[in-house]
């Protein structure tokens, strides 16, 4: 694909995120209205209903791509084009009323993420990237904070809330980061939390335990605004990995030693 038929279809994603955003923000729901995937996982009518209406819309933007999607919707197709979507990132946060959750839609070739659209209905705010195109928000150039040093950074991450396999070591590392950072933050949206990355708010963010959907509209937005996006290992597929270190890239390395002495 080339970079203006990139560009073209990024603008469809746009188009999509913001109709099917602005549906869900006008959507009521209550914890009896919610399930349980797995303890702490909820799931909502919203969740399902938009990942409907994203897999019709995006059918038709790119008939040939599979779907690797949060609720199940399609197939994956593997070495081709896949449509890597969470419709709801921050559930958890949407069931309770807290206005911090987002749409996120990834399109990945193989492994690799090449366009992302990151929607925030609640601050109106659309992050959007494909590959060589950069990245923007409100369809303004982004780029990724100067800051150079850990000591000086702001810090996102995500808690452990059903696979406490590595708790011990996230906390260590986590009390660790709290005295070596000017701050740690918990947004409660993945998608968001690399968003913020993207724009400058943010100089890093880490988390174990995502899936591809949490993570790969966030990781070609970053990697675009002039980010870096690994595993925690330093490994170079974030998207299918299960750890993510993404940062302003200046803080990369510092944030990596740390990490691997945990984990
Ligand atoms: C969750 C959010 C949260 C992160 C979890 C994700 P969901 O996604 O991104 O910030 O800590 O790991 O599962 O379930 O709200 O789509
Ligand atoms: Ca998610
Ligand atoms: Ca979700």
């Amino acid at each position: 694909m080339t970079k203006d038929e990139l560009k073209n279809l990024t603008n469809q994603v746009v188009d999509l995120s913001r109709e099917i955003g602005s549906w869900m923000k006008m959507q009521r729901t209550h914890e009896d209205t919610a399930e349980l995937k797995t303890p702490n996982n909820l799931v909502t009518f919203v969740d399902k209903e938009s990942e409907r209406r994203f897999a019709e819309g995006l059918s038709a933007i790119l008939p040939e791509a599979g779907f690797v999607a949060e609720e199940g919707t399609g197939e994956k197709k593997e070495g081709g084009y896949n449509w890597v979507i969470d419709p709801l990132d921050g559930t958890t946060n949407f069931v309770h009323g807290v206005p911090v959750w987002c749409t996120s839609i990834g399109l990945a070739f193989g492994k690799q993420p090449i366009l992302g659209v990151i929607f925030d209905p609640n601050s109106n705010e659309m992050y959007a990237a494909s590959k060589g195109n950069g990245a923007t928000l409100n369809g303004q150039a982004i780029h990724v904070s100067a800051i150079k040093n850990l000591s000086a950074s702001l810090l996102a991450t995500g808690f452990p809330y059903d696979d406490f396999g590595r708790e011990e070591q996230y906390l260590r590392l986590f009390q660790t980061l709290m005295h070596r950072t000017r701050g740690m933050r918990r947004l409660g949206s993945a998608a968001l939390d690399m968003a913020w990355v993207a724009c400058g708010r943010f100089d890093g963010f880490y988390e174990y335990g995502l899936n591809p959907w949490d993570v790969a509209a966030g990781t070609i937005i970053v990697q675009e605004a002039g980010g870096k996006v690994t595993e925690f290992s330093d490994g170079h597929n974030p998207i299918f990995g299960d750890d993510i270190n993404c940062t302003n890239g200046l803080v990369h390395q510092e944030l990596a030693e740390i990490i691997v002495e945990y984990f």
